[in-house]
């Protein structure tokens, strides 16, 4: 088991440059380098240490290129009386400067509603939002001749900000930013009143900046007949071209986009660089010189959206011994001024109010409102967390009034285990029929040591007037495939050259996940080469069309298979060749590690492939999968949104000062399922920064806006993330080793990119439990997310409170 742990990734099949093939004599081979299943490096990594990796940033300038600034509202919600840039124009060095009234298409880069203008036009509606871009050689200039246009506002309404504003304004204008949504399982009222214990209570989480290292940008490079290359830092290369496109008033052919890879998108990369093409891609047609859009880290944190606020009221009854009759939530989000993907966010909330528990009777209420401030988007786990936190505290609330161990009265209320002939019920219908949650956390309440750690503890706190420590073991259960069935679909391209070289193309995008390096394992295995001969190229619109977000953790579920099937029809027409150029039966070509096998004879891949090219064998082909057997009716909120559940479960002990109230994770224990992992090595990274960056949201991100409505923690000094030091000294991390994903997915792998950030709810139900220790566990604390040191300092001096 301990090989898996997280300080020994990557050492075993770690690529060897030494081992590259020999040219005349090639010895075969038993293994091969960088098959699926190998914990080989990102096929980046080195490059990541050193800084050779190149982001579009790195990439050098054209000669002409313009850098374009882009001017934002001072005001949170004011109707603009004149907009007047001709000064701007005037200036120095401006070579062009573009409002509302310059678009040539529609002023619009939004995903689907419309509602997400590049350039306000009559009113704006955030401090941050775009009102209009000058591009000059440099960006000092054009920052600087930004500030001399005149703009008049008249303020309107005072600025919706908070949860309570926005209901308030909501129904005040009788109306939601996105219609309320309901799920329902059972008389989820009835089966609470007639329960024999009712547990109460709200909870709210706060939102989070995505911090990625590589700011928002796009760099346009025009081309013939107003057409347009841009490389965009995006996670949907397919919809930033669309929208490129819209604005420029010109067809989706016009416009290629492309991108190698991001430094990082965790969600914040999926519906906003839209508009950063777009601005760069109207200056680059207009002047016929390249554009480049570079966001400092105070603009892109004031410009782009976040994850979503939330608050849940919840009520939950139980039978006394803490198993669950029936639950209800209402859930406000917080989506900011325009819809976004926030419909689709607050759902994914409401499909995971229930964690991994079965609640017998369920009702779900989701009200999505609008406030002044940027519009919210997605964010790793897109709603998921958020929905899952009341129950966690329910959980917690239950043990308090039984006087039981939490972790006892989640093991009661888990969804059956896979097999049962009676599998549990989600609110939305859909049965549970892969649940291993229960196994997992039996397995790691040994390996953690749980029921020691938690009489140490106890003891600990007895002796310890100042320092308190908390403990705490919850799951995961997070669905895996888009709700919106439609997306749950991908394409490949890939060529096989004639010496025998692989070129690999797919509409996922590479933003440090490694799914280039494992999609490049998958083609590996078919072929059976070494993954060094696979190449991996940017992604592009002109080779693979039509794709989904690299997002909801499914890109290599997706690009997986689609890569697999581009690579199993040109091996089909590998054999058909060699059936007929050798006359053997299908069944004698077989692909070993570097060889084939036809008949009695072996010979090198690369020797059958040239002799396929000179018998006119084509070596190319595109791929493409759908997911299989989902269906979702939003109507009646029923269905099969999923194709299956990622588990997983962390134990966290952390200790709190109560006379500051700060805090720290002293250690950590996950057990995770990732089914049979593509690469081990891959997926321990996912696990880890996962779990930490969950951790950061729930423990120290804190956006805060003052009255008029400016985000005032705009930048890393007042903005904390966590850091290398903030990882606990003793972190065990491990892959289920009995993991396998029952669905038909990619070599029976599971997705792993979003369902660990929620492990780390196990750090907040720790923190609750070191603050109930600090009030002798007599009052059940009210602790809201991000639990900072001030929230734990005022739940400490409550819980005290005689
Ligand atoms: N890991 C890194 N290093 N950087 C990222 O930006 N994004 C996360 C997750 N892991 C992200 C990441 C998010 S939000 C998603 S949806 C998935 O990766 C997307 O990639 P996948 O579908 O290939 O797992
Ligand atoms: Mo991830 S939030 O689905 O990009």
């Amino acid at each position: 088991m301990d090989e898996t742990r997280i300080q020994d990734r990557g050492e075993a099949g770690t690529l060897d440059p030494a081992a590259a093939p020999d040219e005349r004599r090639p010895a075969p081979r038993a293994r091969l380098q960088g098959g699926v299943g190998q914990p080989i490096h990102h096929d980046s990594g080195p490059k990541h240490v050193t800084g050779e990796a190149r982001y579009i940033d790195d990439e050098p300038e054209l000669p002409g290129t313009l850098q374009v600034f882009i001017a934002m509202s001072p005001r949170a919600n004011a109707r603009i009386l004149r907009i007047d840039l001709a000064s701007v124009r005037a200036a120095p060095g401006v070579v062009c400067a573009l409002g509302a009234g310059d678009v040539p298409g529609v002023n619009d880069y939004s995903p689907v509603f419309g509602d997400d203008p590049i350039f306000a036009e009559t009113h704006v509606h955030y401090v941050g939002q775009p009102i209009f871009a000058v591009a000059a050689p440099d960006l000092r200039t054009a920052r600087r001749a930004a500030a001399l246009a005149r703009v008049d506002y008249e303020d309107a309404a005072a600025p919706a900000l908070s949860i309570d504003e926005a209901l308030a304004a909501a129904d005040e204008a009788g109306e939601d930013l996105l219609p309320a949504h309901e799920m329902r399982l059972g008389d989820a009222g009835g089966a609470i009143d007639a329960a024999p214990h009712v547990v109460r209570g709200r909870v709210e989480t706060g939102g989070q900046d995505h911090f990625y290292l590589e700011g928002q940008i796009a760099y346009a490079i025009p081309g013939e007949d107003g057409d347009v290359l841009v490389r965009s830092s995006t996670q949907h290369p397919s919809e930033v071209q669309h929208n490129v496109a819209k604005a420029l008033g010109r067809p989706d052919n016009a416009v290629t986009i492309e991108v190698r890879r991001m430094g990082g998108g965790f969600g914040g990369k999926e519906s906003q660089p839209a508009l950063f093409a777009a601005v760069c891609a109207m200056v680059a047609v207009r002047t016929g010189r390249p554009a480049k859009c570079r966001l400092d880290r105070d603009d892109d944190m004031e410009m782009t959206g976040k994850r979503h606020e939330m608050r849940t009221d919840y009520r939950v009854g139980h039978d006394g011994e803490g198993r669950i009759l029936g639950a209800e939530f209402l859930q406000a989000v917080r989506c900011g001024y325009s819809k976004d993907l926030s419909g689709a966010i607050a759902d994914r909330a409401m499909f995971h109010a229930d964690n991994a528990y079965d609640l017998k009777a369920v009702r779900i209420r989701s009200r999505r409102l609008k406030t002044n401030t940027v519009s919210n988007t997605a964010f790793r786990g897109f709603g998921g967390p958020q929905g899952m936190v009341a129950i966690e505290r329910a959980m917690d609330r239950i043990a308090f009034d039984l006087r039981l161990d939490p972790l006892d009265v989640r093991k009661r209320n888990f969804y059956a285990a896979m097999g049962t002939p009676t599998p549990g019920t989600t609110p939305y219908h859909m049965a549970v029929e892969d649940c291993v949650v229960a196994e997992i956390v039996d397995e790691l309440e040994a390996s953690s040591d749980y029921r020691a750690r938690r009489a140490a503890v106890a003891s600990f706190n007895a002796a310890s007037p100042v320092l308190k420590k908390g403990l705490a073991l919850t799951p995961v259960k997070f669905g895996i495939s888009f709700t919106t069935s439609h997306l749950n679909q991908a394409g490949a391209l890939v060529h096989v050259y004639k010496d025998g070289s692989v070129h690999l193309n797919h509409g996922g995008t590479e933003m440090g996940q490694g799914l280039f390096t494992k999609v490049a394992q998958v083609v590996a295995e078919e072929f059976q080469i070494d993954v060094s001969d696979v190449k991996i190229t940017a992604t592009t619109t002109a080779k693979v069309p039509n794709t989904s977000a690299t997002a909801a953790s499914s890109g290599s579920d997706l690009n997986g298979m689609a890569a697999q099937a581009a690579a199993r029809t040109i091996k089909e027409r590998l054999i058909d060749y060699a059936v007929g150029r050798y006359d053997v039966a299908r069944e004698a070509v077989e692909f070993a590690p570097g060889r084939v096998r036809v008949g009695t004879k072996e010979m090198r891949f690369r020797d059958l492939v040239g002799e396929a090219y000179l018998a006119r064998v084509s070596l190319s082909s595109t791929g493409f999968y759908a997911t299989p057997g989902i269906a979702y009716d939003r109507e009646s909120a029923s269905g099969r949104p999923f194709y299956y559940f990622a588990y997983g479960a962390a134990c966290s002990e952390v200790v709190i000062d109560t006379l500051t109230g700060e805090n720290r994770l002293l250690r950590a224990d996950i057990l995770h399922d990732v089914g049979r992992s593509l690469n081990p090595a891959l997926d321990l990274g996912q696990i880890e920064g996962g779990f930490i960056q969950g951790m950061g949201w729930l423990t120290m991100e804190e956006l805060w806006w003052d009255k008029a409505g400016r985000l005032r923690t705009h930048a890393p000094s007042t903005y904390k993330i966590p850091t290398a030091n903030d990882r606990p000294d003793d972190l065990r991390v491990r892959l289920w080793d009995r993991g396998r994903n029952p669905a038909a997915t990619i070599f029976r792998s599971k997705a792993v990119g979003e369902p660990p950030f929620m492990l780390a709810l196990s750090v907040f139900s720790a923190l609750g439990d070191a603050v109930l220790a600090a009030g002798e566990g007599r009052r059940f604390p009210e602790l809201d997310a991000p639990a900072t040191p001030e929230r734990i300092l005022a739940a400490v001096r409550a819980v005290r409170e005689p």
